[in-house]
């Protein structure tokens, strides 16, 4: 009987401890007032928009996954939630991420000024941030798992992001990335998804390679040699990396596109989302 009291009490502790280690954001348990629609914010004197889409079951009592997924230059965020044709280098709806996640996330797609993410002054930061504030402060999100994920402008934006707020993104997926919006600070880890293609003809594998490079050095990860891309793409998986803080690269043979296949299969979305959703509560 002592010895079940103990187990009984030693549960409860860590079931404590982990409650206690998990954030959950304001809003949950609240009536949420967000829908899955687009939203205007005002940042830094500028309208700003972006587009929501709730899980198909919302519970306000659940905290969520909360995945930021960035247009390419010239993109939209109704480009996002709608999916351009992929058979003319467009990607699935918000990079074909929500049927693979479920009711487990709340997806995000920003729109940029002029279509592209220069981050002038660090603006599209102030943005994000603007974004993670109003959104958390009305949704149930788990705070310890925001993503960040897009192709080409798109994946240079999550890059910038992981640069400059380490702390507040738990992984990234940068698609067929350029540094095209900074890396303000850059010094600390941050769990990296990247793919590129080796013949990519509008930013070139070697740039994917540097980007995918200082997050291998900052996650205290053992470079490898490049692997070479068969018929179908090559996936490393680093080794020796920081606790959380992995490193996946997946190179291909293709050019400039977020939807390249294996075999007829798009692999980005799984790809992506078998490495974002390997986190958990912490
Ligand atoms: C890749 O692109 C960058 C930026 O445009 C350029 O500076 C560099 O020379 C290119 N490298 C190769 C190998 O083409």
């Amino acid at each position: 009987m002592a010895r079940k009291n103990f187990i009984v009490t030693l549960a409860v502790l860590l079931l404590t401890s982990v409650g206690v280690m998990a954030a959950k954001s304001a809003g949950c348990g609240k009536s949420p007032t967000i829908r899955s629609q687009q939203y205007s914010i005002t940042v830094n004197g500028k309208s700003r928009q972006y587009i929501v889409r709730l899980p198909a079951t919302y519970d306000q009592n659940t905290a969520h996954k909360l995945v930021f997924t960035w247009h390419q230059l010239g993109g939209s965020a109704q480009k996002i939630r709608d999916g351009e044709n992929t058979n003319q280098g467009g990607a699935l709806p918000f990079y074909g991420l929500p049927p693979l996640a479920g009711n487990s996330a709340i997806f995000v797609a920003p729109q940029g000024l002029n279509n592209g993410w220069g981050n002038q002054g660090g603006e599209d930061l102030t943005f994000f941030d603007s974004m993670v504030k109003t959104l958390e402060a009305d949704l149930c999100i788990e705070t310890s798992l925001r993503f960040s994920t897009g192709f080409s402008y798109g994946g240079a934006m999550s890059f910038a992001i992981a640069c400059a707020r380490p702390k507040e993104i738990r992984a990234i997926g940068v698609l067929s990335g350029g540094q095209l919006s900074g890396c303000q600070g850059g010094t600390e880890p941050v769990a990296y998804y990247g793919q590129h293609g080796t013949a990519d003809s509008v930013l070139n594998v070697s740039g994917g390679r540097q980007m995918r490079d200082r997050f291998v050095r900052n996650n205290g990860c053992t470079a490898v040699s490049e692997p070479q891309p068969g018929s179908t793409s090559v996936k490393v998986e680093y080794k020796n990396c920081k606790t959380g803080y992995p490193v996946t690269w997946v190179v291909h043979r293709g050019d400039h596109n977020p939807s390249q296949t294996d075999n007829g299969q798009i692999f980005a979305p799984k790809n992506t989302w078998d490495f974002f959703s390997q986190f958990t509560a912490q």
